[in-house]
């Protein structure tokens, strides 16, 4: 059995917790008039305030205890200089160095400094989007390129796509850029519709060049480039790969000068800092770029020496592990009050589910203690019309996280505030619940039904956190990504798993590909159990 629950500070926890599960917040916001200013930190423009939260100086000061028994300060010194912390796949996890080379600094793998290498991919994108930002580039019939088509799926798609509608204000106007990833072709087709194939680039995005869904998809768009260019040499005009696979894009046709690399020590989903990043930078241009990884940098710097109790995305992990393992809160809810911020929770869910989505710990061995929670949610807005009413009165605890930013690029002020009053109103409603003599004295009526009465109750005492900063910019944009990402390393550490393989898709992709040809024949299949039996031979009926 794993020793983390058996741990002097893991019983500490437990019974710290029966203590005060049953305390509200309102009356540890009213014994603590200083609450806020105890519970509250900030990282350049960003505040960070976790007051609304089921703890009090000793639930940080445990959690804190828990973080040094497993060593979490030398395993976050292990990332950073390289160590190959993913054991499974015998890699480091450097993502942190694709924002650190900006500062020149060395990062060895296998005893070679790669920042050199990281510099000669930044200096190969920024050329690039020069040269297509600036419409030297042409496509095959000599026009300019209008539109960029992202083709890839996972990490080589919702980071960039997640950015780059972050950023849309900084974007250009001359250069529209599409995200396709679906292997329905729905998602291809209506994408390149309106589209001109003498203006349009691909960049085909994939680590290991042999996706399904995006090589699929790539074909297809190659087609669909021939079909009009009726010469192979456009292909070297308008695809362009990204890839840690050189020898599979080639494959594909792509020209040599057109692969943009990176590495197997960058995952999937911590790579939109390299050169998956390309259709970003032509987009909001290669200094907006450079910023975006600036801004993950600082938090890598504060991360890396900000002591735990001042420590942005550790506190937020040991939060998440207080609800997860203590209060059995199942799940864990984004919500950006920022239209722009609308794909943030749909990029959390790769980032924090493929990484903590796991029950074997690193030394093989089944955890005995709930790790990675459902990570949801979607513009705070919207969500407030849809599901904030199980948040509210539901029987399940679901911590949030609230993120907005004070000004708006687009709006009003007075439009702006309309949002922040709901950005502020709804974490302030979660704590502080409505009792049942505010009912009554709000509806001012004696004759109530108890029915009526209970369900105008709110509980309260439901935890949150609030994300308050300027404006989003590249900046901003990339601390708050980071922040994420080193909160999921910090909870894999603590559960002892490794956060960088994804083991957990590859049955499913197995199995696709040994029932595809079952698919394309006319036989009756018994080969299965009987529901997939069952469900091949419905389909094969009404196609
Ligand atoms: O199947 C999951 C996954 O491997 C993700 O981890 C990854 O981001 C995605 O597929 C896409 O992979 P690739 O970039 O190699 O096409």
């Amino acid at each position: 059995m794993p020793e983390l629950t058996e741990s002097a500070i893991w019983q500490s926890l437990n019974a710290h917790y029966e203590n005060i599960r049953h305390i509200h917040m309102r009356d540890l916001f009213e014994q603590d008039p200083n609450r806020f200013e105890n519970f509250s930190l900030h990282i350049n423009d960003l505040l960070f305030d976790f007051s609304k939260n089921r703890i009090t100086k000793e639930t940080l000061n445990l959690l804190i205890d828990l973080a040094n028994h497993t060593g979490l300060k030398d395993q976050i010194e292990a990332m950073f200089r390289g160590d190959k912390i993913n054991i499974t796949e015998n890699r480091p996890a450097l993502h942190t160095a694709l924002r650190r080379s900006q500062q020149n600094k060395t990062v060895y793998v296998n005893n070679e400094d790669i920042t050199p290498e990281i510099n000669r991919v930044l200096d190969k994108i920024e050329q690039f989007c020069d040269q297509i930002r600036s419409g030297k580039w042409r496509g095959y019939s000599g026009k300019k390129i209008t539109n960029i088509v992202n083709i890839g799926i996972g990490g080589s798609d919702l980071g960039p796509k997640m950015v780059l509608t972050a950023l849309q204000p900084y974007a250009t106007e001359n250069i529209k850029v599409h995200f396709v990833s679906n292997i329905d072709q729905a998602n291809l087709i209506e994408t390149i519709s309106n589209l001109a194939p003498e203006t349009t680039l691909f960049i085909i995005s994939s680590k290991t060049f042999t996706t399904q869904e995006t090589m699929t998809n790539a074909h297809s768009a190659k087609q669909w480039l021939m079909n009009s260019a009726q010469n192979t040499q456009a292909i070297s005009k308008h695809f362009v790969a990204i890839s840690a696979n050189r020898a599979e894009a080639i494959n594909f046709g792509i020209a040599s000068d057109n692969i943009f690399e990176f590495w197997d020590w960058v995952g999937g989903r911590y790579s939109l800092w390299s050169a998956i990043g390309l259709s970003i930078a032509i987009s909001i241009g290669f200094k907006n770029f450079c910023q975006l990884l600036l801004g993950a940098n600082d938090i890598d710097n504060h991360f890396r020496l900000a002591p735990f109790e001042r420590n942005i995305p550790v506190i937020m992990a040991l939060l998440g592990i207080w609800y997860n393992n203590f209060f059995n809160a199942a799940s864990h809810a984004i919500l950006p009050y920022a239209h722009s911020l609308r794909y943030l929770s749909d990029y959390l869910q790769q980032c924090d589910m493929e990484s903590n989505g796991k029950s074997i710990d690193r030394d093989g061995l089944e955890v005995n203690y709930e790790t990675g929670p459902i990570i949801w949610g979607q513009s705070g807005p919207n969500g407030q019309h849809a599901f904030f009413q199980l948040i509210h009165q539901g029987t399940k605890l679901v911590p949030c996280d609230f993120i907005a930013p004070a000004c708006n690029r687009y709006d009003s002020t007075e439009q702006h505030a309309i949002l922040l009053s709901n950005f502020l109103a709804q974490p302030e409603a979660l704590m502080q619940g409505q009792t049942i003599e505010q009912v009554k004295t709000e509806l001012n009526q004696d004759d109530l039904s108890i029915t009526l009465l209970h369900s105008k109750t709110f509980s309260g005492n439901r935890p949150s956190n609030s994300f308050l900063f300027k404006e989003v910019t590249p900046k901003t944009v990339g601390s708050l990504i980071a922040l994420y990402e080193h909160k999921t390393f910090v909870q894999g550490c603590i559960w002892n798993i490794n956060s960088f393989d994804q083991m957990g898709v590859e049955l499913g992709k197995k199995l696709a590909y040994a029932l595809l040809p079952e698919l394309n024949n006319n036989q009756i299949i018994d080969t299965h159990d009987s529901s997939t039996n069952g469900l091949i031979n419905y389909y094969k009926k009404i196609r």
